[in-house]
């Protein structure tokens, strides 16, 4: 077991490798009234919770369908009808969508009250739950309307893995190799031989979120880093109408993205190289149609990283060191594209 700690707007920690069960009798022993969120298909996917004199259960549509208004609506009414307040506490027990929206409704019931993570996916476990961003999706883009609220403790069960899809588990290792490409090599050592390393490299990816966290919590610049991989990774994921996972999308945008830092920075061949060889070891995919690029040019300005008309990259000088690629230009992103075309 282990415990990071979190510097935001205030202190708290993850613990990684609790049983869930303990996790839960321990927020029950800190509130009047716990709140559990839930996606609908957690009894057949988690069946042993225990219960307490103390639970309200609220069940939400599985996944991205929950992050919406009508869901942040149901919350509240909930927590209207149980007469919330702020010795209560809400608890997402759920992967990123889950704890996104719970947190954000969290986060605006009473303007906030206490609220707790216990993540199930992989990425959910080391990138959405940690770090206090919450929000949800509207027709007019994903994310676009949240807050920065974090929780008060982070629970990691491990055993919570063992439900996942292969395809799951490994779009969630995108997000782990991320943070060894930006700032922690040791996770790129170790990642290829995931099964035997799980626990350390999950905390491994925390404490990376966690230290860059702790130095810019609403992502004034240097939490931008944590966007490595992720400018076009946000343009794949659309224009593949959410078909590919956001690890698989972000894979490949950190190949494009090394590569543009290879055009344009000193990332030398041989490290762009390390990037394709391990994101292809752990299945993710490495190229995109060489056709999709007009389309994935238009959605890279439409993107929330766009500053005065111009398209942000976070790139690397060297693995483990970030840079930002502030004003590429378009026959630059466009050469770069087709170096990793399909
Ligand atoms: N997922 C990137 C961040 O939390 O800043």
């Amino acid at each position: 077991m282990s415990l990071i700690k979190v510097n935001a707007e205030h202190r708290y920690h993850v613990e990684i490798d609790c049983d869930r069960n303990d996790a839960l009798a321990e927020i029950v022993s800190n509130h009047n009234k716990v709140l559990l969120i839930l996606p609908s298909d957690i009894n057949r996917m988690y069946p042993n919770l225990t219960r307490h004199s103390k639970f309200e259960f609220l069940k939400i549509p599985n996944g991205e369908a929950a992050k919406n208004i009508t869901t942040v609506q149901t919350i509240w009414k909930r927590a209207a009808q149980l007469k919330f307040a702020r010795n209560d506490a809400i608890v997402a027990i759920g992967g990123g969508a889950t704890t996104d929206v719970a947190g954000f409704a969290a986060s605006t019931w009473m303007r906030g009250i206490p609220w707790y993570a216990i993540p199930t996916s992989l990425a959910g476990m080391v990138d959405a739950a940690i770090g206090g961003k919450t929000g949800i999706n509207q027709s007019f883009g994903k994310n676009l309307v949240g807050s920065f609220y974090s929780p008060q403790k982070v629970f990691i069960d491990l055993s919570f893995l063992d439900s996942l899809s292969q395809r799951d588990f490994n779009a969630g290792l995108a997000e782990v190799i991320k943070c060894g490409f930006i700032k922690r090599p040791e996770i790129l050592t170790r990642i290829v031989e995931y099964r035997q390393n799980i626990a350390r490299l999950i905390e491994l990816a925390v404490r990376t979120k966690a230290e860059v966290v702790g130095q810019d919590f609403k992502e004034s610049r240097t939490r931008e880093i944590l966007n490595y991989g992720h400018t076009l990774g946000h343009a794949i994921e659309k224009d593949s109408n959410f078909k590919l996972r956001h690890g698989e999308a972000i894979s490949i945008g950190m190949v494009f993205a090394a590569q543009l830092s290879n055009q344009l920075l000193n990332l030398t061949v041989q490290e762009v190289q390390t990037h394709t060889d391990l994101l292809s070891k752990l299945n993710l995919p490495i190229s995109y149609p060489k056709k999709r690029w007009s389309s994935l040019s238009n959605l890279l300005f439409q993107d929330k990283k766009v500053r005065n008309g111009r398209v942000r990259f976070i790139g690397l000088t060297r693995i483990g060191k970030t840079a930002w690629l502030e004003d590429v230009n378009q026959i630059e992103l466009k050469r770069c594209y087709e170096t990793i075309a399909s």
